[in-house]
């Protein structure tokens, strides 16, 4: 039966795109491989929904529509998000917006209703797709018979969401941090100065290690295994003796200081507490336990841009056509991902049931031990 909305696209079909979280390179791309096969095979209407979840909480909604004419080849080539994003999925934080509307999944909900949607596809990471999961419930309560029909798409630079190899973002945001340690290995060895080099990695380790191991670092840290400074400063000595007169350190940021404090800073409200300082502070430790003059430089949110890697590109693509094809056979309440090289999808629960870190036992960190780099004692 027709729905009563004006907005209908001729088959019937209206869906909805949101980015939540923090950005990373490939989403652009992620929404044009959904608008192209949204159109162009099934002649759906694409809406997107600005600024994440606030888009569709605030009244008046903040939405824009899609069109082929919209995706051109800067949504290929660039990073960021042209619909914006917003990390706030918590409670409302403007004195105003919380006295309009005190229930947010409700207004999720009627946000859905009231644009004519028959699904919504959340990019999103791991806080975000919970957030789903909270509303999906809401409305699963509230109205059982018109559940909220959402699909997912993880994209993380920490990759960090359960039972997907990849996220979209984390191949790029490699490619950045191979490409930074490569420069600093050349300034190392013209000073023969030890270099820590601090990466993001909200509590997992996956950049520092990837990243170390493909561009040669001497140490690696990561918060899944405890190290021992002086065990570290004893490696880079020894390096210094019999190999090099140069050395990396890649530290991920959210490895304790030797007393096991987190190098956490409040920035703006006690919930922006972020990860940042671990690589100063390090080097400020082992420059009195090594023999070589040190430095130290956070690559930051350098991480989170530049030109989508080519895995981006086609997990883009993959996950965008996959999507689309789950709401055209009437499948929903999945998460989309690749495991063992193969697209697919998992239920929410699943994909939330975990934070996936680097195990330590696994084949990477055999790999970094094997080629002679410090990565802590288990
Ligand atoms: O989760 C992605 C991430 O980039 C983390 O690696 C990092 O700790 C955090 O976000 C930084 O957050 P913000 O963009 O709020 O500074």
């Amino acid at each position: 039966m027709m729905k009563n909305n004006t907005h209908k696209s001729i088959n019937n079909k209206t869906i909805g795109v949101l980015v939540s979280g923090g950005d990373c390179s490939g989403l652009n791309l992620t929404v044009r491989s959904i608008v192209r096969h949204a159109i162009k095979t099934y002649n759906w209407r694409v809406i997107g929904i600005q600024k994440g979840y606030w888009g569709i909480w605030t009244r008046p909604m903040q939405t824009v529509d899609l069109t082929i004419e919209k995706c051109d080849y800067r949504w290929v080539t660039s990073g960021g998000i042209f619909l914006g994003s917003n990390k706030n999925i918590g409670p409302p934080k403007f004195a105003d917006f919380g006295k309009t509307f005190p229930d947010l999944n409700d207004a999720f909900c009627q946000g859905y209703k009231a644009l004519g949607l028959d699904a919504i596809i959340v990019i999103g990471g791991d806080g975000s797709l919970r957030k789903l999961a909270e509303i999906h419930n809401y409305q699963k309560q509230k109205s059982p018979d018109s559940p909220l029909n959402f699909l997912a798409i993880p994209k993380t630079i920490d990759n960090d969401v359960a039972y997907t190899d990849l996220a979209i973002g984390h191949e790029t945001a490699l490619d950045v941090v191979i490409n930074a340690i490569d420069n600093l290995q050349s300034t190392a060895e013209s000073h023969d100065r030890v270099i820590v080099v601090e990466v993001m990695g909200k509590d997992v380790g996956h950049i520092a290690l990837k990243g170390g191991i493909a561009a040669s670092a001497d140490a690696i840290l990561i918060p899944e295994i405890p190290y021992d400074i002086n065990k570290l400063a004893e490696h880079i000595n020894k390096i210094f003796r019999k190999e090099k007169q140069y050395a990396i350190v890649v530290v991920s940021e959210s490895i304790r200081t030797p007393e096991g404090k987190a190098m956490k800073k409040t920035i703006g409200a006690k919930e922006q507490e972020r990860y940042n300082g671990i690589g100063a502070e390090l080097a400020l430790i082992l420059k009195e336990k090594v023999s070589a003059e040190i430095r130290s430089v956070s690559l930051g949110h350098i991480q989170r841009g530049g030109t989508p890697h080519i895995k981006d590109r086609l997990l883009a693509a993959r996950f965008g056509v996959h999507a689309v094809d789950l709401i055209a056979k009437n499948q929903f309440c999945r998460v989309l991902c690749v495991l063992n090289g193969r697209s697919g999808d998992i239920s929410i629960a699943d994909a939330t049931s975990r934070i996936q870190a680097v195990d330590p036992q696994g084949e990477m960190v055999h790999i970094a031990r094997s080629l002679g780099i410090y990565v802590g004692e288990l």
